[in-house]
C-alpha cells in the first residue's frame, strides 16, 4: 500500500458504514419511527424539569445555560458530594463529545485545581462510529469491573435503552480505567481521581490563568521537538506495554504544558491482540504524530517507527486489510477480499 492508500484507509477508519454495508449487505437500513425521537425529547424535557431545584444548592462560579446545567449537575454533582471538588470555576471547551470543566479542588485534596470531562448526554452523542475500536473489548460497568450479566450483554447487543447506557458507560469507564493503568506504568498523562456513570475527574494540565494548549496550536524549536518527539515514542511503547493502543492519537490530543507533554482523550482505547483492526489503527496514531513532528522539522518515517514498535512488543503486521475497510459494492474491493481469501 503506498501513503494515499493508507490515508484513504484512515478515512474509512472515520466512517465505518460501509462494513454494515459489506458484512450485511442483504439487510435494509434501520429507520425509526418518529415516536422514537418524540419519546426521547419527552425524557429529556422531563429530566431537566426535575433538576431545577438541586440546581439552586449548589451555586457554582460557573453559571451553565439552563440545559447544560442539569447536565453539569447530575454528572458531576457526586464529585462535589464526595468533597472532592468545591467549585466549578469555568468551561475549557465544549465540544461534540464532552466538555471540560475546570474545578476548584477541595481543600483537603493533593491539587488545587481539577479537571472534570463530562460526556454529553446519551441521546445526544452518536455512538455509531464506536464499534471498530470496541472489537475486542469487553463493556466496563461504572465500577470499572467487566460486565458478564447476561441480560446487560444483551441488551447492548439488542441495542435497548438500558443497553446504550451500559454502552455509553463502557466508553466512559475505558477513558478511566485506561489512565489508571497507564498513570501506574509511568506514562505522561493526567492522573485519574474518580469517575462517575457521566465523568471522569482528573489532573489539570495548566494554571488559573490559562488550560494547557494542545500540541497542534504550539511552535517548538527543531531541539525541542526533538525531544518531544522522542517522549511520545515513549509513551506508545508504554502503550503498548500495557496493552493499549490510543486510537485517535494526534497533536489535537497531546498537552504542552511548561516544555512537557501529556496524552490525553482515551475513550476509543483499543487492544492489540484483541481487534482485528488494530495494526492499522496503530499505524495511523504514528502517522498522525508524526505529520505534525515532521512540520517542526523532525524526520520521521511513520510506517518505519509504527512497524518497530509494533513488532519489538510482538505482534504482526498485517498486509490484509479488513474486511470493515472494505465496500461490497466496489469492483476492485471485492476482488481484493477474493484475492485475501484464497491466499
Ligand atoms: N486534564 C486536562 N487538563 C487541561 N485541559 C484539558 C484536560 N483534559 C482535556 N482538556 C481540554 O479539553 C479538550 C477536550 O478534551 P478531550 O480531547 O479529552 O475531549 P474530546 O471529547 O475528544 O473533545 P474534542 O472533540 O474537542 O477533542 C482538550 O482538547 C483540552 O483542551
Ligand atoms: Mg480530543
Amino acid at each position: 500500500m503506498d501513503t494515499k492508500q493508507i490515508l484513504e484507509l484512515f478515512d474509512d477508519l472515520d466512517n465505518n458504514d460501509q462494513t454494515e454495508n459489506f458484512i450485511q449487505k442483504n439487510k435494509r437500513p434501520q429507520r425509526f419511527h418518529e415516536r422514537h425521537f418524540k419519546h426521547a425529547r419527552l425524557r429529556d424535557t422531563e429530566f431537566t424539569k426535575g433538576q431545577d431545584d438541586s440546581a439552586r444548592s449548589y451555586n457554582f462560579t460557573y453559571k451553565a445555560a439552563r440545559f447544560e446545567e442539569w447536565w453539569l449537575l447530575d454528572s458531576i454533582g457526586g464529585f462535589y458530594e464526595n468533597k472532592l471538588i468545591s467549585d466549578v470555576l469555568r468551561r475549557l471547551k465544549g465540544g461534540k463529545e464532552a466538555s471540560v470543566y475546570l474545578c476548584q479542588a477541595s481543600p483537603e485534596s493533593e491539587a488545587s485545581l481539577l479537571a472534570a470531562k463530562v460526556y454529553r448526554p446519551r441521546s445526544l452523542r452518536n455512538l455509531k462510529n464506536d464499534q471498530i475500536y470496541r472489537t475486542g473489548r469487553i463493556d466496563l460497568a461504572d465500577d470499572g469491573k467487566k460486565l458478564f450479566k447476561e441480560a446487560d450483554v444483551n441488551a447492548i447487543i439488542k441495542r435497548t435503552a438500558y443497553g446504550e447506557e451500559l454502552r455509553h458507560t463502557s466508553w466512559i469507564a475505558y477513558e478511566f480505567n485506561t489512565l489508571e493503568i497507564l498513570h501506574a506504568a509511568g506514562a505522561d498523562v493526567p492522573k485519574p481521581i474518580a469517575m462517575e456513570k457521566n465523568a471522569i475527574l482528573m489532573e489539570y494540565i495548566g494554571d488559573v490563568a490559562s488550560a494547557a494548549p494542545t500540541l497542534n496550536s504550539v511552535t517548538l524549536d527543531r531541539d525541542e521537538a526533538t525531544q518531544l518527539f522522542k517522549r511520545v515514542i515513549r509513551n506508545l511503547d508504554l502503550l503498548l506495554t500495557s496493552e493499549r493502543i490510543h486510537g485517535d492519537l494526534s497533536a489535537y490530543n497531546i498537552l504542552y504544558w511548561d516544555g512537557d507533554i501529556t496524552l490525553i482523550d482515551f475513550p476509543q482505547v483499543t487492544f492489540p491482540e484483541a481487534n482485528p483492526s488494530a495494526w492499522v489503527i496503530f499505524l495511523r496514531d504514528v502517522t498522525r504524530v508524526c505529520q505534525y513532528f515532521h512540520s517542526q522539522g523532525v524526520k520521521c518515517d511513520a510506517r518505519k517507527l509504527a512497524a518497530d514498535l509494533w513488532t519489538s512488543h510482538g505482534h504482526q503486521v498485517v498486509k490484509d486489510v479488513h474486511p470493515l475497510h472494505l465496500d461490497a459494492e466496489k469492483k476492485e474491493d471485492r476482488r481484493l477480499w477474493q484475492k485475501q481469501n484464497t491466499a
